[in-house]
């Protein structure tokens, strides 16, 4: 069987597993030993690194790479936007097909990419992408090709489920777990894009394309992030059998009369119910509950970031390439690739219903949660519970789980509630699973 050679862009944490993966003594399919690494592209070849390199390995220039005829795939992990986009878009255009864990670039530019691919007659392949480890791109694109796909709900960015799970098992710092998740390789460079959701938003819109078809405006997933969750909404949230998450979600609403699909799509930390499956997702584990028709619902499950879960899913794309480059007269497997073949928009967010989670600050004075609960039942807003949860000195905290209720009812109480004289400061909301 002939060698499939492959440039590496970017040897950072994940690049770092490739190496170790290609370069790997213990028991794994022969197939492994085909795959030859060319050259690796760094920013800084002079820069101090764990592996001591053979002769030239490292460059710093990836037209090297792009120009170069016997490389049969790039390996983008250098991450950043328009440099990686450019450099995937290139090779393409070289006809060589790219292996990338590039969520942003794909998140933005899929269509772009997908087609070019399509058109040189190559692939872009992303498992690593999405959720690390785990893989959910190939199941998505294959195994549940045969189901209609309904709904998808899942925690999707290791860094923030590694800080809330540590806030909420140790009561740790906010600041110094996000530290501890950039020093263990889990963020990204600029953490700010796991921390206020961005991230995720780039995976679930990847995962919607995928499962629903058809090009998503990443631009227009309501997103929200965990910076601003404190150890107090943790803690109420437990008392009341709830843990906090940041989950994703994207569901099926209907088919406009320009037959186009309206998804429900959003980003945002969320109360989820301790007898929930993904209340039990810890540390830096990410999952995805699909319900899908025929199938039923299943719960993919493990490593959502970190070194050697991601490299791992950078290998296997490499292997699917190397397989199917393999066969005589291969053409474009159309699953393996990818193209849109319908419609999507995302419906407008006061279309949406939900349960919703509030945390109101206020005078403790008489009546004050007969008030509040007033202007819920004017608007419509049905209350699941509202408990006053901590009284010190003069304040009173509230809070407000409401059932799954209209956004714009909701919004309507949320602002008569501020204008409330007993009202300080509507502390926190959330999503309610
Ligand atoms: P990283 O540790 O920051 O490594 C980035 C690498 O790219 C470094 O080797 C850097 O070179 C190189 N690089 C940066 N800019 C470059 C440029 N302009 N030209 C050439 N090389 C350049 O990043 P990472 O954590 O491995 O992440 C890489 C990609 O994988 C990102 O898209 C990320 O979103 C994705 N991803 C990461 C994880 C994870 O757990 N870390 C999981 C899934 C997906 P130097 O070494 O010389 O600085
Ligand atoms: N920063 C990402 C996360 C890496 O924490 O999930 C995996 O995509």
């Amino acid at each position: 069987m002939g060698k499939c050679k492959i440039g590496i862009v970017g040897f950072g944490t994940v690049g770092t597993g490739i190496y170790k993966i290609l370069r790997s003594e213990v028991d794994l399919h022969p197939i492994l030993k085909e795959i030859e690494i060319a050259k690796i592209v760094v920013n800084d070849v002079n820069k101090k690194r764990e592996i001591n390199f053979e002769n030239n390995l490292l460059i710093d220039d990836p037209n090297i790479l792009i120009n170069d005829p016997s490389i049969d795939v790039i390996v983008e992990v250098m991450g950043g936007i328009e440099i990686a986009k450019d450099i995937i878009m290139k090779s393409l255009k070289a006809g060589k097909s790219v292996v990338t864990a590039n969520k942003a670039v794909i998140a933005r530019y899929g269509s772009e990419i997908y087609e070019t691919a399509a058109k040189q007659g190559v692939y872009v392949l992303s498992e690593a992408a999405v959720c690390g480890g785990i893989p959910i791109i190939e199941p998505l694109k294959r195994s549940l090709k045969s189901n209609h796909i309904k709904k998808m709900i899942g925690i999707i960015n290791g860094t923030t489920n590694f800080i809330l799970s540590k806030m909420t098992n140790e009561k740790a710092d906010y600041k110094k777990t996000l530290e501890l998740a950039q020093n263990l390789g889990y963020a990204e460079f600029d953490p700010t894009a796991d921390v206020e959701g961005h991230d995720a938003a780039d995976k679930i819109s990847i995962l919607s394309e995928l499962a629903f078809g058809g090009k998503i405006n990443r631009d227009s997933i309501s997103t929200e992030g965990i910076s601003q969750i404190n150890l107090k909404d943790i803690e109420y949230a437990n008392k009341l059998g709830f843990e906090i998450k940041l989950l994703a979600l994207s569901e099926r609403n209907h088919i406009n009369k320009n037959d186009s699909l309206a998804l429900n799509i959003w980003v945002g930390p969320s109360l989820i119910s301790k007898s929930h499956p993904l209340a039990t997702v810890e540390g830096v584990n990410n999952a995805l509950l699909i319900e899908a028709h025929p199938l039923g619902e299943i719960m993919l499950y493990g490593p959502g970031a970190g070194s050697g879960p991601t490299a791992a899913s950078v290998v296997s794309d490499i292997l699917s390439l190397h397989a199917n480059t393999m066969k005589n007269n291969a053409s474009i497997d159309p699953l393996l690739s990818f193209n849109f073949w319908r419609n999507c928009h995302i419906i407008d967010s006061s279309q949406i219903t939900k349960k919703n989670y509030l945390r109101i600050i206020c005078i403790d004075s008489p009546g004050v949660i007969g008030k509040i609960g007033d202007v819920f039942g004017i608007n419509d807003v049905s209350i699941e519970s509202i408990v006053q949860l901590d009284a010190s000195a003069d304040k009173a905290e509230i809070v407000v789980i409401t059932h799954e209720v209209s956004n714009g009812s909701f919004e309507k109480s949320k602002e008569e509630i501020n204008a409330l004289n007993e009202v300080e400061i509507i502390a926190s909301q959330l999503s309610c699973i």
